[in-house]
């Protein structure tokens, strides 16, 4: 099935230039990008981003760190883009993350953990709107 998921390129990412090999692992896998930008999360932004972790020990490190520089939003489309988008990035804490994984190659903790991919269909949906506009969105 089609699916749409979203994917955010942390600031860790951009700062470390990863940027381009980042793309390139979801390019190489068959998906495609169907919106992108660059952006600088301010904190009412990274709030609702995170709120379903919000009251959570890590909440304010991660707050602080999303708004920390620059990040590359994007939606990534293709079949079961969800699962296997998450899949490719491992395991949230990146000793855990399989090597192979993105986080398993590029991280070695958190928050900085180079990328966020949604984890559902609901997820996804809510963050994609938090990003984008409908007319920001390219699909045939
Ligand atoms: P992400 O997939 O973007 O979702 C929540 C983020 O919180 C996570 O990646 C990490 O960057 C950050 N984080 C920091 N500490 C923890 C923790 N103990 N458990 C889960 N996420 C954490």
């Amino acid at each position: 099935m089609k699916e749409r998921t979203f994917v955010a390129l942390k600031p860790d990412a951009v700062k470390r230039k990863l940027v381009g090999k980042l793309i390139e692992r979801f390019e190489n896998k068959g998906f495609e990008i169907i919106a992108m930008k660059m952006v600088k999360l301010n904190r009412e932004m990274a709030e609702k981003y995170y709120e379903e972790h919000k009251g959570k020990d890590f909440f304010e490190n991660l707050v602080k760190f999303m708004t920390s520089g620059r990040i590359v939003a994007m939606v990534v489309e293709g079949e079961n883009a969800i699962t296997a988008v998450r899949k490719m990035i491992g395991k949230t804490n990146p000793i855990e993350a399989e090597p192979g994984t993105i986080r398993g190659d590029f991280a070695t903790k958190t928050p900085e953990n180079v990328i966020h991919a949604s984890d559902s269909k609901e997820s996804a949906e809510r963050e994609i709107k938090l990003f984008f506009k409908e007319e920001e969105i390219f699909s045939e």
